[in-house]
């Protein structure tokens, strides 16, 4: 059994949502996870508690979350040693092919910035959440959408989230830990 950090950075809500759902299917196996928000980590956090870690953000302006970022540049010879899963949300990864290759591009541009080379990646297609914008960012998300063929109807909140794929990739993980 190993003790499993899953960590995430989120606006939303939407990514840990997708984290506490990981965190759900590698606990069935039997593992220990703990699920932390990277803008709240306990003072006593320390990566040397776990075994393996699965670490993922939302996309906002082509960028990971900034504790996510600060997080893994400060700690990727350590997460580099050991198995490591890494996952990235986002609304590109909703859209067309050309939509997903953004959200790989931005994946792989993340993984160059920080040498982090975890195990396995996975891009998650997030939510729109109208609901949760300011006026701003909801007529901002509006135009986006309206641009890229999303969803403009904003008297609702849209979930693209594909929940088959979180739950394999979290499966897939916690079965590689021996
Ligand atoms: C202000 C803002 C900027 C965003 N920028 C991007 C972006 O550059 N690329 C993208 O694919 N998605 C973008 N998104 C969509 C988010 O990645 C998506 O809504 C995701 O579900 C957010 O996850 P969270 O709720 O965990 O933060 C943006 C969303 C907002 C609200």
């Amino acid at each position: 059994m190993a003790s499993v950090l899953m960590l995430y950075g989120t606006s939303e809500g939407q990514t840990a949502a997708v984290a506490e759902r990981m965190a759900g299917v590698v606990e069935a196996t039997g593992h220990d996870v703990a699920l932390l928000n990277a803008k709240h980590l306990p003072a006593d956090f320390s990566l040397a508690d776990y075994d393996a870690a699965m670490i993922g953000g939302s996309i906002h302006m082509g960028s990971q979350p900034e504790a996510i970022r600060r997080l893994v540049d400060e700690a990727v010879e350590t997460l580099n040693a050991m198995p490591t899963a890494f996952f990235s949300v986002s609304l590109s990864a909703a859209g067309d092919e050309e939509g997903q290759a953004d959200a790989e591009g931005l994946i792989h541009d993340f993984l160059d910035e920080t040498g982090f080379e975890p195990d396995r990646t996975l891009s998650v297609a997030g939510a729109l959440k109208y609901s949760e914008y300011g006026l701003l960012t909801k007529f901002m998300m509006k135009r986006i959408a309206r641009k890229e063929g999303g969803d403009t109807d904003t008297s609702r909140d849209w979930e693209y989230t594909d929940w088959d794929s979180v739950e394999a990739f979290a499966a897939a993980f916690a079965s590689s830990l021996a």
